[in-house]
């Protein structure tokens, strides 16, 4: 293997950057060539490929986002679009690629081995935590602690008016980011999609704090269940006289300088993809298992189940009452 390429698909995450100058600069180190292709699969489409050297990685470990933008793209998902990329690759001598994204943007470079034979490597990045394989993705951890900032400022003026406030975080369908960052922030309330949802029981847990005394309650909900607006209406109604406000926080806790557990996590998943690239391997997903970096066959990793931690969803309940 000679020449290889790096790409970020679908929601950009904090720390892809560190990934992407993991992937050139092992890559380099280990006399490959690299090649950055701009905005996905849609970009490899269009034939918006770079060379990328040392410097064309200097000085963006710090930096959210990606330098190499990301998109979605429905080309990709046909035949067609798959043979046209394949031609691209070809043309640039790219054998093997590094796909830093989703579990969609898997199976796109799955599809993409199996009908054109190019080596492909996934690198999990969302901050939604939600692949399967892995315990941690990057830009989980960045955004769990955007959120908490949020909390902890929300929290400053909801004590000074007596308020409770409802935090809507992202995560798609899954509550990991509502779990960590309302466990680490001391939300009163954490509403997530693996656990039923009871108002009742939510309002029971508010008119409880006031009689005892507390100046403020943090709801942290997870937008896979509701959004912050629904939630308001539906506590209103049963509890008109309480003074409540709701904040969605949407796009900034995919922004901002990465933390230092997804610099590190990228970096280790980025050298070991261009291993793994120079060992002939093929459709495997780097993960993080119990502090390890490891790798699986993408069927396997796919079909893997995360255990969500209900009990640090209990510690939750127990440390707020
Ligand atoms: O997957 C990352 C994520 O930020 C989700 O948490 C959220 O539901 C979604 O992407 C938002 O997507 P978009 O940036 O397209 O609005």
């Amino acid at each position: 293997m000679k020449t290889i390429g790096v790409l970020t698909s679908g929601g950009d995450a904090p720390g892809m950057n560190a990934a992407i100058r993991a992937v050139v600069r092992c890559g380099i180190y280990n006399g490959l060539t690299v090649k950055g292709i701009m905005r996905g699969y849609q970009g490899l489409i269009d034939d918006e490929i770079e060379d990328m050297t040392l410097s064309s990685v200097g000085d963006i470990i710090q930096r959210g986002g990606t330098i190499l933008r990301t998109a979605r793209s429905a080309e990709f998902k046909t035949k067609e679009g798959r043979a046209k990329a394949a031609e691209v690759l070809k043309k640039h001598g790219i054998e093997g690629l590094v796909i830093i994204g989703g579990d969609g943007s898997f199976r796109g470079a799955q599809l993409l081995s199996n009908e054109h034979g190019v080596n492909t490597i996934g690198i999990p990045g969302t901050i939604d935590n939600d692949i399967p394989c892995t315990d941690y993705t990057i830009g989980f951890d960045t955004a769990c602690n955007t959120a908490i900032d949020a909390i902890n400022k929300i929290r400053d003026t909801a004590t000074s008016h007596e308020r409770a406030n409802i935090i809507e975080v992202m995560g798609r369908n899954a509550g990991y980011i509502a779990l960590y960052a309302g466990l680490a922030g001391g939300a009163e309330i954490i509403i997530i999609p693996e656990v039923k949802f009871d108002i009742d029981e939510v309002c029971d847990k508010i008119s409880y704090g006031i009689k005892r005394g507390k100046l403020h309650h943090i709801i942290v909900l997870a937008e896979g269940v509701m959004s912050g607006l629904e939630l308001s209406k539906m506590i209103q109604e049963r509890l008109p006289k309480l003074d409540l406000r709701h904040t969605t926080l949407g796009h900034i806790q995919r922004g901002g300088a990465p933390s230092v557990m997804d610099r590190i996590i990228a970096s280790q998943m980025g050298s070991r993809a261009v291993e793994l690239l120079l060992e002939n391997k093929s459709q495997r997903i780097i993960s993080i298992r119990n502090n390890q970096i490891v790798d699986d066959d993408i069927d396997t990793a796919l079909a893997m189940r995360k255990e969500f931690n209900f009990k640090l969803y209990e510690l939750s309940k127990i440390l707020s009452i």
